[in-house]
C-alpha cells in the first residue's frame, strides 16, 4: 500500500508517495536527492544516517515515513547551513577529521544536536555524545578534536 504524505525537510515541504513503513533514509536519498545522510548498517546502530527531527538527532534508517511526516522540521546535513559553514562543519574541516568521510554526516549531525542542547560540554560529555557513532577508519581522535573545536 502506498500513500501520499508531506515532509518538511530543510525548510521545504515535499509530497512523497510511498509505503508508510518506508525508512526515512530511503526517501531522503532516493526521492529527495539528499545524500548527506548515509546508509551504513540500516539497523540504527552506526549513526551514518543521522538527521535532526525537530532538533533531536535521529537515525533515519529506523524512522518510518509516517512517523517523519508528523515532524514539523526535518534537517539533513544539506540544511544545516546555506553555505556549508555551520560551526560544527567548519570544526571538522579545521581538524581534518575525515579519512573516508562516510561517518561524518552522523558525527556532525549528532554533535550539532548535542551542542544545541548542551552548549559548553566537557570532553567527557563530547565522548558520551558521540560514542554510538562509529568510524571504521579509526579517526576518533581527530573527530574528538573537531568536537572540542566546535564546543569552543
Ligand atoms: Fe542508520 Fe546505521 S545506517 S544507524
Amino acid at each position: 500500500m502506498v500513500a501520499s504524505v508531506f515532509l518538511n525537510v530543510n525548510g521545504r515541504r515535499h509530497e512523497v508517495v510511498a509505503s508508510p513503513a518506508t525508512p526515512l533514509l530511503n526517501i531522503l536519498r532516493n526521492d529527495l536527492g539528499l545524500n548527506g545522510p548515509k546508509f551504513g548498517c540500516g539497523l540504527g546502530a552506526c549513526g551514518a544516517c543521522t538527521v535532526l527531527l525537530d532538533g533531536q538527532a535521529a537515525r533515519s534508517c529506523s524512522v518510518r515515513l509516517d512517523t517523519a511526516a508528523r515532524c514539523a522540521n526535518i534537517v539533513t546535513l544539506e540544511g544545516l547551513s546555506a553555505d556549508g559553514k555551520d560551526p560544527v562543519q567548519l570544526a571538522f574541516v579545521k581538524a581534518q577529521a575525515a579519512q573516508c568521510g562516510y561517518c561524518l554526516n552522523g558525527m556532525v549531525m549528532t554533535l550539532r544536536a548535542f551542542l544545541d542542547a548542551v552548549p559548553n560540554p566537557d570532553e567527557r560529555g563530547l565522548r558520551e555524545a558521540l560514542k554510538y557513532n562509529f568510524c571504521r577508519c579509526g579517526t576518533h581522535m581527530e573527530i574528538l578534536c573537531a568536537a572540542k573545536i566546535a564546543a569552543g
